[in-house]
């Protein structure tokens, strides 16, 4: 079977009757449902005609922001109180398949799913012809709309649940286009001021020489860092166009230390977790960026180097470890949690995206 249809039928399989999808079905600690993955499954989902299951899980998302809303209101009035919040106050990352907080200790302040969510509702909107959708869900849009309008400026865990006394550039960039994206609906001027303020803030702060940078450290007001997650600037959330030199350059700067030359991409150049290997995600990312910037040749050699990683039953991993860029973490996190999560749905999904943006 051909992996497009392998990777349809196992999101089918693993999506919850609740709506959710898991992470990975195999993986104990991935065994909930992040907003961040479940926005691009859907989106994949979408882009294969598949919307009864993209539907769910928008519905699961809205349930769990209803379900949630005392959270952010009562952080909303702490803030206008001016008192302090602690990190479990903010919406969580990741839940259970039924759509509630998980009990276990987890980096949850993490802001990038819900601007996700905002950008993957407007998609699925659009591709599957729902537009009532955004009159069902009005309240959770503009819960979410708030949250992300009144804290986008704090730091939290980045995309990758690391480095929380940050402000990551691709954290922005999905709050940004998720604001933009249901703004088009929603046609406020207060929501069009918020994303211009954060387009602006990125374009200023969020820089280290001639590219962006990973994250902006607010207590040291300087940038750093590289992260191929930075391509998300462009595609899906257009937040900047490709041929903003910076961004250019961010790019050439991926290939340049990221980029296998016969393989994968790597998250960024300090990555330790299983030591440091090629992520499906990533690679489809980097090819996808191809894909609409004529290069087809080279998107196409990274979609087939993206099917060569999957085992004999048609299942992708989270990463691979031909080419690890710290070794001697390895064995470390494979006695710690096992063999690396596979398959992620997330990877599959990034794989069927790529598949559709590419039409080989
Ligand atoms: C990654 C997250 C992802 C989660 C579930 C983590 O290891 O850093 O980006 O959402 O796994 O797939």
């Amino acid at each position: 079977m051909k992996l497009y249809d392998t990777s349809i039928n196992i999101i089918l399989k693993y999506q919850s009757k609740y709506g959710s999808y898991v992470a990975s079905p195999n993986f104990r600690q991935y065994q909930y449902c992040w907003i961040r993955d479940g926005v691009f499954i859907a989106y994949a989902m979408d882009l294969a005609g598949y919307y009864g299951s993209s539907r769910r899980f928008h519905e699961w998302v809205a349930k769990v922001v209803e379900r949630y809303s005392w959270k952010v209101k009562r952080l909303v009035e702490k803030l206008e109180r001016g008192e302090c919040r602690g990190q479990s106050e903010y919406l969580h990352t990741r839940y259970t398949l039924e759509g509630f907080e998980s009990s276990g200790q987890w980096p949850n302040k993490q802001f990038d799913g819900y601007g996700a969510w905002l950008w993957g509702l407007a998609e699925h909107v659009k591709l599957a012809g729902e537009e009532h959708l955004l009159d069902t869900y009005r309240n959770q849009i503009k819960l979410v709309v708030e949250y992300l309008t009144r804290f986008w400026s704090e730091s939290c865990y980045d995309c990758w649940e690391e480095n929380p006394d940050k402000i990551h550039t691709s954290t922005l960039a999905c709050i940004a286009g998720g604001l933009n994206s249901v703004n088009k609906y929603l046609k406020d001027g207060e929501v069009a001021n918020t994303v211009d303020k954060i387009t602006s803030f990125m374009a200023s702060k969020c820089v280290v020489g001639e590219r962006f940078a990973k994250y902006y450290d607010p207590q040291a007001d300087t940038a750093a860092g590289l992260d191929s997650s930075l391509l998300w600037l462009v595609y899906p959330f257009k937040v900047f166009k490709a041929d903003d030199p910076l961004f250019r350059h961010t790019v050439a700067s991926i290939e340049e230390k990221l980029l296998e030359p016969e393989g994968g991409v790597h998250r960024y150049p300090e990555d330790t977790y299983y030591g440091g290997g090629e992520w499906i995600i990533l690679t489809a990312w980097l090819a996808w960026h191809y894909a609409e910037n004529n290069r087809g040749e080279d998107a196409i050699k990274l979609l087939k180097w993206i099917e060569s990683t999957a085992d004999n039953q048609g299942n992708l991993p989270e990463q691979v470890s031909h080419h690890l860029l710290a070794p001697q973490y390895y064995e470390y996190w494979v006695e710690k949690w096992g063999p690396v999560a596979k398959p992620l749905l997330w990877s599959h999904a990034m794989y069927i995206i790529l598949y559709e943006k590419i039409q080989p």
